[in-house]
């Protein structure tokens, strides 16, 4: 699939020299989180709200409306979440993590469980700030790293069949993360969405769609799932759609926004107290902590990011380094899933033991290599095990690779496989890293490192 479409506006990138890299993230404590974007050649950190913008949304933009109440950018950005998603309400929030705090707020009691495929991190940490507990129920076929197995993303049935069976009157609700991010990216299947919207259904429970790459999920089903060639991304959206008591989304992903998110349901309780926590923290129902010309270019966002063609090259794009980085031996998750691509940290560098965290000393060898900011998900991100206070060394350790939404070109991607690739040849002189300073919470953010080993093997 070509580049479905021109690009009308650059962003310079300043070209830089390895040396100039390597004092860059020595002098932040090998930390990636901590160099200016200016420092970067190509940005991979994440694909959440870096997408660029089409000509259609600057156009709303310029239209929007920034009354407090009742703004015209709010009612076009209503009226097209209701025909794209099928409920008739809707509310706004700032991002995703304030509208799950509105979402459980209202939905939760304290001891209630909350089983999902794998919740997100922020999503997580709202449940269990509500007293509730979330539960991670996806198929095992996800932690079978390698193997290109379909739909790693599903929910295992049986599993969630017993819960509900042993302890329903305890679930608060079932949720399910479209694409699963923190199960790289892997999409589930129609025929699984249905079958938990049944077993909620017959004990009770809500259903709810964490919807922030909801159009993916949808172009791998049409691509992938058997009968569903038929359907148009956006009649495999509402599918699922029809399928959940409501969906909350951050709409830094799948609305090729810069901001804001999204809470649809189909109940007018719900409506109603979801309400009043998002008064209470974001501001008005007509705007939701969004400025007008946020949710103007959203609504604008949500529609473009259901387009085939678009999705076509944008899942080729993650395909091909998939492919690419695989043929040359570089232990990467597969299939490839939507907005990412995850290097499993361990097979890359055997040499390195889990302690020396391989997945954080990778990101930095790719920095100094190639000026490519990536990011560990692994033991770092995870955190220490609040009762052991033992770094979690049991999880895989990856580096993400997330690719943003229309900005990079073909070859600048395959400059990334290119310096990964390279990397892998000489994989046994990189060292690993340790912690120089660690960050009582969210560790990553701020932690500072310093090399396990031979400075100048770095790069
Ligand atoms: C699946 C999923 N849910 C929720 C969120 C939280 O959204 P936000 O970053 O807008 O707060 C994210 C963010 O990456 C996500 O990937």
């Amino acid at each position: 699939m070509i580049q479905p479409y021109r690009i009308k506006s650059v962003a310079p990138i300043k070209v830089s020299t390895t040396e100039e890299r390597r004092r860059w993230i020595e002098e932040v404590g090998l930390n990636p989180f901590r160099l200016a974007s200016e420092q970067v050649m190509i940005d991979l950190l994440t694909d959440s709200g870096t997408a660029a913008m089409s000509e259609d949304q600057w156009a709303e933009l310029i239209r929007a409306d920034e009354a407090y109440a009742g703004s015209k950018s709010w009612l076009l950005l209503e009226e097209t979440a209701r025909e794209l998603f099928g409920f008739p309400y809707v509310l706004p929030a700032h991002q995703g993590r304030s509208a799950e705090f509105a979402l459980f707020g209202a939905k939760l009691e304290p001891g209630q469980l909350v089983p999902s495929n794998i919740h997100f991190d922020t999503t997580a940490a709202h449940i269990a700030y509500r007293g509730a507990r979330p539960l991670d129920l996806v198929v095992e076929d996800v932690y079978r790293l390698t193997e290109p197995l379909p739909f790693k993303g599903n929910m295992d049935l049986d599993k969630l069949a017993s819960l509900l069976k042993e302890q329903g009157e305890k679930v608060g609700m079932v949720t399910m993360v479209l694409t699963c991010n923190s199960g790289g990216g892997q999409p589930a299947s129609f025929a699984n969405i249905k079958a938990v919207s049944e077993l909620c259904r017959k004990h009770g429970v809500p259903f709810w769609i964490d919807a922030a790459r909801i159009a993916e999920n949808a172009y791998f089903i049409r691509r992938d799932e058997e009968g569903m060639q038929g359907y148009s991304v956006g009649e495999i959206v509402r599918m699922i759609m029809d399928q959940a008591d409501g969906m909350w989304m951050s709409m830094k992903k799948d609305a090729l926004a810069n901001m804001g998110a999204l809470i649809c349901c189909r109940h007018r309780e719900d409506f109603e107290a979801i309400s009043q926590l998002v008064i209470l923290i974001d501001g008005y129902v007509t705007y939701g902590g969004m400025s007008g010309r946020d949710m103007a270019a959203a609504a604008v966002g949500l529609r473009e990011a259901q387009d085939h063609d678009y999705l076509a090259h944008r899942i080729g794009q993650v395909e091909r380094m998939v492919e690419r980085l695989s043929g040359a031996g570089v232990p990467v998750i597969r299939p490839a899933g939507g907005h990412a691509v995850y290097i499993d940290a361990r097979g890359f560098m055997p040499h390195l033991p889990a302690e020396k965290f391989p997945g954080w000393a990778l990101a930095i060898h790719g920095y100094i290599a190639g000026g490519v900011r990536s990011i560990e998900i692994g033991p770092v991100l995870k955190g220490r095990d609040p009762e052991t206070g033992e770094n979690r060394l049991d999880i895989p350790d990856l580096v993400r690779l997330a690719i943003p939404r229309r900005v990079y070109t073909q070859d600048q991607l395959d400059y990334v496989c290119e310096v990964f690739v390279e990397l892998r040849e000489r994989a046994v002189e990189l060292c690993g890293v340790e912690f120089e300073w660690e960050a009582p919470r969210l560790r990553h953010f701020t932690s500072r490192f310093r090399w396990a080993g031979r400075a100048e093997a770095g790069a």
